[in-house]
């Protein structure tokens, strides 16, 4: 099998640096190489000792170029592609105005396996290799997304939006064809290539108890799923909910009354917790993922990374498409900046990047699998220009250490700073 030596720098994680002191997590190279065989790395070091090693690698030498594992989106909406930067509302009038009658065009396949291949495509120009996806409650929505990944051979997880209540007569499945339908869907796509099926409840207000229920039997059944929805994003929507659920102890609990509350669940948002939900995540060990462009965008409030990182949960990062304004990680870690700035907590570059490789690849239990620079993960790479646009360059020119380099690219860069991606070991013909 043919092997590929990437040199270039490069920079990948042995630990969490969200916890303790960030450098001793960090594994960087400003000579490194990454070998790659087939769809995987097989092995990371230093680029001259890498290629003193196999001669018979091809080479490509990436100079000054930051090597990373390629982006992971642990939340996002494919179906929102086409509404993203919509203005002026905050969530349920956003969805009810702008987000629900795109949705209800996804019955049409054609349309949807546009939306979905116009999506895979800006998400890999923008350095992400891998999307966690909602889709809307068509079954064709779906299939449109994993056949459109797999034409890529991307690594992705996704399911059909289950939405039986407050939500247009177009829009509304039952508890029984959510229940069917998910189910139909998880058994062709789970484990197919490099598909995972997510069982995928809008969030609560959509959903009547029934069909809580009844995806929570569908969990039950298939526990080594993933299951995704969203939790505690603005306050209105919290009072909606305790209205709608007047039994529940708080948001968390309208999931956890109904078996959708566990190891293997992607809470979106959580922003707006109590100190019980905070608890009760962290005792299943349950992810909540970070989505910070849409928090500032659609007016929700600033999510409290340290707090909830001290707190033993796991977080992922996300673009949360079209609530979030940017299909770029790299403007994402930055509204995580900012929002962690007005939080007065600095987040670190290399706590940033942690975030939107390892903390998401964590987030989805795909550690070492995906968002991983080292032997055995998938090689899914995506290369950083530090010196993409001439603001960027001239402030990088300056830098004192790599940090001091990666940071302007962080808070400026976009898809111009994405000089290659290489998929399961394949380079990206763009
Ligand atoms: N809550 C329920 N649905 C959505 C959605 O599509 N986007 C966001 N940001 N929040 C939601
Ligand atoms: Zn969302």
């Amino acid at each position: 099998m043919t092997k590929h030596l990437l040199l270039g720098q490069t920079l990948g994680f042995s630990g969490n640096p969200l916890l303790g002191d960030w450098a001793d997590a960090v594994d960087f190279d400003s000579a490194g190489g990454v070998l790659l065989e087939g769809d995987r790395i097989i092995a990371r070091g230093s680029g001259a000792a890498l290629r003193a090693n196999h001669p018979e690698a091809t080479v490509t030498d990436y100079g000054d170029a930051l090597i990373s594992a390629g982006f992971v989106d642990a939340h996002m909406h494919y179906p929102q592609t086409g509404i993203i930067a919509s203005w002026g509302k905050q969530l349920i009038d956003w969805l009810n105005t702008y987000t629900f009658p795109e949705e209800a065009r996804f019955g049409e396949r054609a349309y949807a396996d546009d939306v979905a291949g116009r999506t895979l495509d800006l998400a890999l120009a923008h350095g992400t290799t891998t999307l966690t996806s909602f889709c809307t409650i068509h079954p064709e929505s779906v299939d449109a997304f994993f056949e459109a990944a797999a034409r890529r051979n991307m690594a992705v997880v996704a399911g059909k939006t289950c939405m039986d209540r407050n939500a247009p007569d177009t829009l509304r499945d039952t508890a029984q064809s959510a229940y069917d339908d998910s189910k139909t869907l998880l058994e062709k796509w789970h484990g197919v290539g490099r598909a995972s099926y997510a069982i995928t409840p809008r969030f609560s207000p959509t959903s009547t108890p029934d069909q809580l229920t009844a995806l929570g039997a569908l969990w039950a059944e298939h526990p080594q799923c993933l299951m995704q929805t969203h939790l505690s994003e603005q306050l209105p929507e919290i009072k909606w909910v305790q209205e709608l659920f007047p039994q529940a102890r708080d948001y968390l609990d309208t999931y956890e009354m109904f078996g959708l509350l566990g190891q293997n669940g992607l809470y979106g948002h959580a922003i707006h917790l109590q100190e019980r939900e905070v608890a009760r995540l962290a005792e299943v060990c349950a992810a909540v993922i970070h989505c910070p462009t849409s928090n500032t965008f659609i007016g929700s409030g600033l999510f409290d990374l340290m707090g909830l990182a001290k707190s033993a949960l796991s977080i992922g990062l996300a673009t949360d498409t079209g609530g979030g304004s940017s299909f770029s990680m790299l403007r994402t870690m930055a509204a995580a900046y900012e929002i962690g700035q007005l939080r007065g907590v600095a987040l670190h570059p290399a706590q940033l990047m942690w975030l939107a490789t390892e903390g998401s690849a964590d987030a989805l239990k795909m550690s070492g699998e995906i968002g991983h620079l080292g032997a055995g993960a998938a090689a899914d790479i995506t290369v950083l220009d530090l010196q993409s646009t001439p603001a960027i360059a001239q402030r990088a020119m300056r830098a004192q250490d790599i940090w001091d380099a990666v940071f302007p690219t962080i808070m400026m860069g976009d898809d111009r700073a994405v000089r290659d991606v290489w998929i399961a070991g394949k380079r990206r013909q763009t």
